[in-house]
């Protein structure tokens, strides 16, 4: 991983802690900026030698003020651990390790980039009340991130199982910094989009906290607890993992309204594309109903990490094929790995490439999951076919928009 400057780091708030001279005292509040920023040469007046002291005196003040609150709101800090109620000797051992001067130095320089007042990208203080956390309760619910709790791991993130004080169950995504968009703005732009996203079939976001102790951001999401369409595909003939006909049909009117959402405009939510769409990111809840999970990720994320898990949705079949001339997503990239999508549910098997055929040669009782045994409606999976094929049309511009996929599926939006 290249060495790039880090989202919440020093640098992008123009303040480096190597420039601190030796003999400044680190564990003093009057570390920041605007101390050092004060007048270093004066004429030899007394007047003005005083007036500095006090303003000196008061702006260390004002910092100190500003320290103590900001340790009494518990934003996330490593260090504060000490008082948490679920804390183990263990981990506070080493977290004392870690913590060297220059940390406690960035917490009162106020280094979180959700800290009110802060972010100048219009997160409404409610908003950012209501979805933040704080490291302590992350940790907590994870149990110090235990091995026992991970769910899942990719090249930028890992995914923990946890439980909330108030006893529910949560999905706590890590995600390194280093692989967090480097512009603090835009980065908190992504997180203040993820907190519009509302959608029953959509993973519902807690909230969010960002350590930079450890060098990690944490996305809360609700456990979704039937794990994901993936785990119902190429099954044997398991009835427990077989999907019935009924339920595939709903599960991909699910994915489509989820879809639909995402790309539709409203007033307090942007229009946006998954890019991501997949039988992995699809999660099953316990009605059987579709989560879309996953989707704005790619806000949060520097591009070069985005562009990195490419490979692997080309090589499953989701990527649309214009992705390789024009570099880009758009809602008609996920209307295609929709239609992969709906192909794989009909048939039931994660590797539909070789499924590239004319409409014609498509025969339903040879595309269709043997292990429905034949149960299923013929003019429904007939629809459901049509639906998936044009959707997975070679020219963008042929396939349908989600609207209009929902109005063939007969949902009223
Ligand atoms: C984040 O990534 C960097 C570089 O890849 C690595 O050195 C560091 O250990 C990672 N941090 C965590 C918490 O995984
Ligand atoms: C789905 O979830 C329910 C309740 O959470 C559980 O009883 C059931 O075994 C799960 N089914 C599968 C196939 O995972
Ligand atoms: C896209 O999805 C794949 C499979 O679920 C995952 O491995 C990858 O990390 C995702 N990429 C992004 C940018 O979310
Ligand atoms: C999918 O199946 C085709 C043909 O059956 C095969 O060539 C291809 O390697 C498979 N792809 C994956 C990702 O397994
Ligand atoms: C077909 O599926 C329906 C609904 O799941 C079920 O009621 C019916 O018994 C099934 N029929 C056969 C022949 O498996």
């Amino acid at each position: 991983m290249p060495n790039k400057p880090e989202p919440f780091g020093p640098d992008s708030r123009g303040f480096r802690p190597q420039q601190i001279p030796e003999s400044a005292n680190l564990n003093s509040n009057c570390n920041a900026s605007r101390c050092l920023n004060s007048p270093k040469s004066f004429s030899g007046t007394v007047i003005v030698g005083i007036v500095v002291v006090a303003v000196g005196v008061m702006v260390c003040g004002l910092f100190a003020f500003v320290w103590y609150r900001r340790r009494k709101q518990k934003i996330g800090s490593a260090l504060e651990v000490s008082n948490s109620r679920c804390s183990t000797d263990q981990p506070k051992e080493m977290f004392r390790k870690s913590a060297s001067p220059l940390i406690s130095l960035e917490y009162s320089n106020g280094w979180d980039p959700l800290a009110d007042g802060r972010s100048g990208v219009g997160f409404s203080q409610e908003v950012s009340r209501s979805f933040r956390f704080n490291l302590e309760e992350v940790e907590c619910a994870t149990q110090y991130f235990s091995e026992v709790n991970l769910l899942g791991k990719s090249n930028f993130a890992a995914t923990y199982k946890g439980i909330l004080r108030d006893g529910s169950i949560v999905a706590i995504k890590s995600i390194n910094k280093t692989s967090c968009k480097t512009e603090e703005a835009e980065f908190l732009k992504g997180l203040k989009l993820l907190t519009l996203l509302h959608h029953e079939n959509l993973i519902a976001l807690r909230g969010f906290c960002c350590s930079r102790g450890r060098g990690e951001c944490f996305l809360v999401y609700d456990f979704v607890t039937n794990g994901s369409l993936l785990q119902y595909l190429d099954v044997k003939d398991n009835a427990q993992r077989v999907l019935d006909w009924p339920t595939r049909v709903s599960i991909i009117k699910g994915i489509a309204k989820g879809i639909h959402y995402l790309h539709s405009s409203r007033p307090n939510k942007p229009s946006i594309v998954h890019q991501n769409i997949s039988a992995e990111k699809i999660l099953i809840d316990q009605h059987f109903a579709p989560r879309l999970s996953g989707s704005g990720l790619h806000k949060l994320l520097a591009d070069d990490v985005v562009f990195s898990t490419l490979k692997a949705s080309a090589a499953m079949g989701y990527l649309a094929p214009e992705y390789t001339t024009v570099g880009r997503f758009t809602e008609k990239s996920d209307v295609y790995s929709f239609g992969v999508v709906i192909f794989q549910i009909l048939t039931g098997k994660t590797n539909v490439t070789q499924l590239r055929l004319g409409p014609d040669s498509i025969k339903l009782e040879d595309t269709l999951d043997e292990n429905l045994h034949g149960n299923f409606s013929k003019p429904e999976a007939a629809k459901l076919v049509g639906i998936a094929m044009i959707c997975m049309s070679e020219m963008a511009n042929q396939r349908p928009t989600m609207e209009a996929v929902l109005q063939q599926l007969s949902i009223s939006c």
